[in-house]
């Protein structure tokens, strides 16, 4: 319990049921939020509310900043834009009366067709656990509560509420916990469980991974929340750990709120399957959690901890978890009067979609989009006349489905943002009917009819071919679909986006590919053209960013954060592994997944993580090693006649020991740098104790022997290499740095 006078005062305070009262979602009297704890008015205690990201504030009939996708801003391997991002997403949170943002996803990339993947950051723990205490520090700046989410092993949305995550210790420690302690470390004020079990106990009521792990040995001292509908027995969920339990109100209740004003608003989803409104697909509904199988802490914590099946203590801590962490971002002081500034509706102009975030989604997007190929066609000349093509060049891809859907204000498709910025001539074809994206949301409150079909495009790929064949240049935007709640079916382009390209491709060979996608996609056609972007999903910006790109005026700074590979080479490809068998998924994969899995079959990846081209030429002219100061210094040169932004990767090689399997390297650090034509600029790249550390037998070891630092642009392609003996000395700090108190809290 908080060792806080203040907090514990005010727990002794209330009474049992108030008490209570403050660990369970209620409905929230503005219709806002998406998760609200009512607070108790006799205490000043305000309530607490929250609000959907990462990828901007959701709230329902409401707009925000639509920023890029959290796998965009991983492209860029830059933390500082990373900490800005999350400022930005504070800021409009506190802007909407909001006090909790349910952001980042932290989630290791593991599964490559996983619906979510673009909330998520990479398929490296240094990366993934970097952004994520960037992006939580940033939020936590603004006095906002972050809320890395979902503790853990959630890596599929195929039967995500079901499905038994059987893992070893060492993957565990190694992959999987490094964004989670790094959000912790960087003040996370709160944590969400996973919806799935891990080894056979639901991550809700999981008392070793939450009580003990996070809360005992990283010593988390804010609340965890489930997530929505996500817990089961509420006297296993408490005495786990769990503090505060979601939503708490019915589906139905929920499915309104999320309606807004909406006057489809359904009354209730009956289940008989018949896609009426409110009823979710079943391709949707296979991937929610069962809600009558929750048992609400409001309906039965009162009597058991009158009973003793909860002690009191477990009681009073979870309150002044909820109580501490609303403290130390001032909401105990000032909580109701810093709405009251805003206006009626809570949304203050001053903090929400401000030129400087606008500037902020589109910097992201440019920043994060990654040339995957160029034969000298990009970037485009400004008098180039240009041939747009792609079923959906007439809108922005905003994001993915499901909780992080925001609505902008303002934004840009990529047909209008080529326009604008084209001096030549700009035509367009869509070649083919719209992709429709889903909207998790739609569905989930208007019903799963489909009214958005435009029935006067018709697919004509000849006409696209001959529209790309009067042109200069072709450039085909194409895109995957992806959501909450279901899994991408495989990693090919859907519909027929893959003979549009070719026959774009045949009539032009200056087709540039211009990808939209959550995550790794299969590219066949990659030989048939000229270049290719990875663009993932842009937000608001889309179309600015994307030209930005196209003509040059700004690099591509974007490496690839997720391996690009034929789904038949992904680890994940043994069904076993995903989507699991008999309600189990089994990570026998171990600690090899992404480019480690990669690297250690010798198999070639289309594009290999890290990777990422640039429209300058770099040489790395020398690199050293301080390990005292665990940094890298390299020098790098831009030898070409045009600025340049490049990303310098730093992997470690560990030596090879007697019975143990290693990954062949791991990223131990990295830095983005803008370097001016023709200059050389000093790069200092810090390195993490991870990568240089194993887990076994029960605890980190740092082996001695000959390690190699592969200096490099991306974990293929390595420009330096420092070799080094670790001492004595340095191998028991970084053991000692990692290594935890071991000892669980007393009441926690
Ligand atoms: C998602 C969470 C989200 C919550 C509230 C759940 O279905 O998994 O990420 O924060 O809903 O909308």
């Amino acid at each position: 319990m908080s060792q806080e006078p203040r907090i514990r005062r005010l727990v002794e305070e209330l009474s049992l049921e108030e008490k209570v009262r403050l660990t369970y979602g209620a409905n929230d009297p503005e219709g806002r939020a998406t998760g609200y704890v009512a607070g108790v008015d006799r205490l000043g205690i305000p309530p607490l509310r929250m609000a959907d990201g990462p990828l901007g504030v959701r709230i329902p009939d409401e707009s925000a900043t639509a920023f890029p996708a959290s796998i965009a801003l991983a492209a860029t391997f830059d933390t500082t834009l990373a900490r800005e991002h999350g400022e930005a997403l504070g800021r409009e949170t506190r802007g909407k009366g909001q006090d909790v943002l349910l952001a980042p996803g932290a989630n290791l990339v593991r599964v490559p067709h996983n619906g979510r993947n673009f909330e998520y950051f990479a398929e490296d723990p240094v990366l993934s656990a970097s952004f994520a205490g960037a992006v939580v520090a940033g939020i936590q700046s603004q006095d906002v509560v972050a809320t890395p989410k979902h503790y853990v092993a959630n890596s599929q949305e195929t039967a995500r509420a079901a499905v038994d995550a059987e893992i070893d210790e060492r993957p565990l420690r190694e992959l999987y916990f490094p964004s989670f302690r790094s959000a912790v470390e960087a003040d996370a004020g709160s944590v969400m469980t996973a919806y799935n079990d891990v080894n056979g106990t639901r991550m809700s009521d999981h008392e070793r991974l939450v009580r003990d792990v996070l809360k005992g040995e990283w010593g988390f001292e804010g609340y965890v929340v489930s997530d929505w509908f996500g817990t089961e027995g509420a006297a296993d969920a408490a005495n786990g750990g769990l503090d505060v339990e979601m939503p708490g109100i019915t589906m139905a209740e929920m499915q309104s709120a999320m309606a807004g004003d909406d006057a489809d608003a359904p009354d209730a989803a009956d289940g008989d399957g018949d896609g009426e409104a409110g009823e979710l697909p079943d391709a949707i509904a296979e991937g929610m959690p069962d809600p009558e199988s929750c048992e609400r802490f409001a309906d039965s914590l009162v009597e058991a901890v009158e009973s003793g099946a909860v002690p009191e203590g477990r009681l009073d801590d979870m309150v002044a978890r909820v109580l501490g962490t609303m403290d130390r971002v001032g909401l105990l002081e000032d909580g109701e009067a810093r709405r009251a500034s805003g206006d009626p509706t809570g949304s203050d102009d001053g903090a929400v979609d401000t030129p400087a975030h606008r500037e902020l989604a589109t910097r992201v997007a440019t920043r994060g989009t990654v040339l995957l190929e160029n034969d000298g066609v990009l970037p485009l000349s400004d008098d180039a006349d240009v041939a747009v093509i792609g079923p959906n060049v007439d809108e922005p891809v905003l994001g993915g489905g499901g909780s992080s859907e925001t609505t902008p204000v303002v934004e840009t498709d990529p047909q209008t943002g080529i326009d604008e910025r084209a001096e030549g001539e700009v035509t367009v074809a869509y070649g083919l009917p719209r992709i429709e994206a889903v909207s998790m949301l739609e569905e989930f409150t208007a019903g799963s009819e489909d009214d958005r079909a435009d029935p006067s495009r018709e697919p004509d790929l000849e006409g696209a071919a001959a529209t790309a064949r009067e042109a200069d240049v072709a450039v085909v935007f194409v895109r995957d679909t992806a959501s909450e709640a279901i899994d991408r079916e495989d990693l090919r382009l859907p519909d027929r986006q893959e003979e549009l390209i070719e026959a774009v491709a045949a009539a032009n060979d200056r087709t540039v590919v211009v990808v939209n996608s959550s995550g790794p996609i299969e590219c066949p056609w990659r030989d048939e053209v000229a270049a290719v972007l990875e663009n993932w999903y842009p937000g608001q910006a889309h179309g600015d960013a994307v030209a930005s790109v196209l003509y040059g005026d700004a690099d591509p700074g974007g490496r690839l954060p997720v391996t690009f590979a034929p789904e038949d080479a992904y680890p994940t490809a043994d069904e076993q592994r995903y989507p699991g068998v008999d309600g189990t998924a089994r990570y026998d994969e171990g600690v090899f997944v992404g480019y480690r899995h990669f690297d250690s079959t010798g198999r070639e990846p289309t594009y290999p993580f890290g990777h990422g081209r640039s429209y300058a030429d770099y040489e790395y002219v020398d690199a050293n090693l301080d390990l005292e100061g665990g940094t890298v210094h390299v020098t790098v040169e831009n030898t070409a006649d045009r600025d340049g932004r490049e990303v310098v990767q730093v992997y470690v090689r560990p030596p090879s020991v007697a019975d143990v399997d290693r990954p062949v390297r791991e990223l131990a650090g990295f830095e983005s740098v803008s370097i001016p034509a023709g200059e050389r600029v000093s790069v200092a790249v810090d390195l993490e104790e991870l990568a240089f550390a194993r887990y076994g037998e029960n605890e980190w070891t740092v082996d001695p022997g000959e390690y190699a630092l592969e200096i490099g642009r991306s974990s293929r392609d390595v420009r330096a290499t420092v070799r080094t003996e670790l001492e004595a000395a340095f191998r028991e700090r970084t053991r000692e740095s990692l290594a935890t108190d071991e000892a669980p809290p007393t009441d926690g």
